[in-house]
């Protein structure tokens, strides 16, 4: 009987060794290719080989499977019943346990994809949200253990959710193991990251390399007197860059992310991606060398955990986003933020002028359908404004003014401005300054709310709609923002701590309001009708064909500045899909007389004309409706 059992675990193991070997067989001549280019060491290389099947074998049995699922079905994350929330652990729930036992309620925002922000060991006061990770390793104490989140992972998959961390490779924290050593003299650390005693090379590399935090970390190298060396430190002083030029820095990287894969998580946020690769005289963004990197990552994971989907965080102008997904015969990332449609859109809400984002969603429209991305409109960042000057500027919009105008705008000294919130990084040399507000905020309803007007606060609910109508509209995986269910406004008790004060991102990272969700159910509150709006909404996404992944989008061109008209198409069905960016109703024409469905009301009737109140939006579907 034992020998029997001992047979039939042998055969299990060599049927899994078979399936590992036939991923890397797949991949092994381009990866080796790709590290012996960047790094020129096969001794580094065999390691790496080593490794991926160690962290193989660790895999659980459940995981495997869900691999071999997903590998099987293709892109599975690329289905219109997606839909993603991101969230803050402590801010949501107190601790992973917490998140736990919240699933029901994200269950009820029809949520399938959660995006935990970070939540690995970080120092106090020098964590920058978290992003300053000491240990890829270990959980943040007060939030739970690596035990707690893989649980987390078992109980979100027997639900069919995801769930989603971000890995931050660019940088560690000044109290990770590295880096302590480091400080104290020992070569090998220092090598894994960028010393320098001779101030000449960091000056150097100021004189082309742009600033991430001008006023709140200026500079991108930071002093040691005890060392008597400078380190580089794009982002905050006490978040050292890697030196992804020693391949100890990229296997050790490669060993985290696969310990992280192996806990459950099913989508890796890369974050600050095109950083990952310094080069003196560049700007030190979006070097060639980062998308090596980003491919052989992505083999990686197909090779140890093919289940598991890249999401890179690439914040930067429209040209240097779509390069991060590779090409459909050797990818990159998965799937990237939307970022320029989402500052776009704002830019939309303050100049009424739908000029602009019609053209962004040509640009999305006329991609592969392959490339998946992510919609939002508000996250746990700023808004850079990083739109297309070079079009607007053949509008007579300049840049710098712009900026301010949209600055002004959405901190609510304008004239007719109904938005509330703050700047961020002004940064006094180039008049450059960057935006922080949670969604309904921005679209009025703290403002209508503290002056208790219900008629404002309709209109500031109808903007809120309409904008989420729009994102949803939009191809790839709509994210909402803790909070933006319920409509929560700013938070402006950051003030209060001395940790957050100088960080005005800290007014959208606020304590999540579960008193508001009582509500929910109160058709006549704000937090009702924005929750059951969204809900709505929701649920027609997930069931309408029109909004199939590879539904076949574009604009369509309308005689009014302030009216965006999206066609989507699917298994012969079309959907039409108007939006007013502006305070005035208007008569919008459509195509033709013809049976169209509200999918909305429910409504089918015959129809020529539609009335559009001011931001309001209709989804028209073209025929007549299946019920
Ligand atoms: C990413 C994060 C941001 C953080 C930065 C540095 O951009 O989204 O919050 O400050 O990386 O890690």
């Amino acid at each position: 009987m034992a020998g029997k059992t001992r047979k039939v675990k042998k055969a299990a193991k060599a049927g899994e060794d078979a399936v590992f070997q036939k991923r890397l067989a797949r991949h092994h001549d381009e990866l080796r290719w790709l590290y012996m280019e960047l790094y020129g060491n096969d001794a580094m290389f065999a390691e790496l080989c080593s490794q991926m099947k160690e962290y193989y074998d660790q895999r659980n049995a459940k995981l495997k499977k869900l691999d071999a699922e997903r590998e099987a079905a293709g892109a599975w994350y690329r289905k219109r019943d997606m839909l993603g929330m991101m969230m803050y652990i402590d801010n949501f729930a107190g601790d992973i346990k917490g998140v736990s036992r919240k699933l029901p309620y994200l269950e009820k925002c029809n949520v399938n994809y959660i995006h935990l922000m970070p939540f690995l060991d970080s120092p106090k006061g020098r964590s920058d949200g978290g992003y300053a990770v000491a240990d890829f390793r270990k959980v943040k104490p007060e939030l739970g253990t690596m035990e707690d989140l893989a649980d987390l992972a078992e109980k979100c998959h027997e639900k069919g959710i995801s769930l989603c961390m971000d890995f931050v490779m660019n940088h560690t924290s000044e109290d990770h193991e590295w880096a302590v050593r480091a400080r104290r003299g020992e070569g090998e650390y220092m090598s894994r990251y960028f010393f320098y005693a001779d101030p000449s090379i960091p000056q150097e590399y100021e004189k082309t390399v742009p600033q991430v935090f001008p006023t709140t970390a200026p500079g991108n190298f930071t002093y040691l007197p005890e060392l008597g060396h400078y380190v580089m430190t794009t982002f905050y002083p006490y978040q050292w860059d890697l030196n992804y030029r020693n391949p100890r820095v990229f296997n050790e990287m490669m060993y985290n992310f696969l310990y992280l894969a192996n806990q459950g998580m099913d989508i890796i946020r890369i974050d600050a991606v095109p950083y990952i690769w310094k080069e003196p005289g560049t700007n030190c963004r979006n070097l060639p060398q980062v998308h090596t990197i980003v491919r052989m990552m992505r083999m990686i994971g197909e090779i140890v955990c093919p289940g598991i989907v890249l999401l890179g965080e690439v914040v930067m102008e429209p040209d240097k986003v779509a390069p991060y997904f590779g090409t459909v015969e050797k990818p990159e990332c998965h799937m990237l933020y939307n970022v320029t449609t989402m500052a776009t859109t704002w830019n939309t809400v303050a100049t009424r002028d739908i000029r602009l984002l019609r053209q962004q969603m040509d640009i999305v429209c006329a991609l592969p359908r392959e490339y998946t991305f992510l919609n939002y409109l508000r996250c746990h960042d700023d808004i850079g404004w990083g739109l297309d000057y070079a079009t607007l500027s053949s509008w007579g919009m300049k840049e710098v003014p712009h900026k301010k105008y949209l600055n002004d705008y959405f901190q609510g000294k304008t004239e007719g401005s109904v938005s509330r919130g703050e700047l961020y990084n002004e940064d006094p040399v180039t008049g450059d300054a960057r935006f922080c507000g949670t969604t309904a905020s921005m679209c009025g309803v703290e403002s209508a709310g503290f002056e208790q007007d219900e008629q404002k606060m309709e209109w500031a609910v109808r903007k809120d709609l309409m904008l989420h109508a729009y994102m949803f509209t939009q191809s790839g995986i709509p994210m909402l923002y803790s909070g933006d269910e319920i409509g929560q406004v700013n938070d402006y008790t950051y003030k209060e701590d001395p940790d957050k004060a100088p960080d005005s991102r800290y007014i959208h990272r606020g304590k999540f309001c579960w008193d508001l969700t009582e509500k929910i159910s109160d058709k006549d509150s704000v937090q009702g009708r924005i929750f059951e709006g969204l809900s709505a909404l929701e649920k027609i996404r997930r069931t309408e064909a029109v909004f199939n992944a590879d539904a076949e989008v574009y604009t369509k061109d309308y005689s009014d500045q302030s009216i965006l008209w999206v066609v989507r198409r699917a298994e012969g069905e079309e959907l039409h899909a108007v939006f007013n960016f502006s305070d005035e109703g208007k008569t919008v024409w459509m195509p033709e007389k013809a049976e169209y469905t509200d999918l909305v009301t429910g409504r089918t009737a015959e129809v020529e004309t539609v009335e559009l109140p001011g931001w309001g939006f209709v989804w028209m579907k073209k025929g007549s409706a299946e019920s």
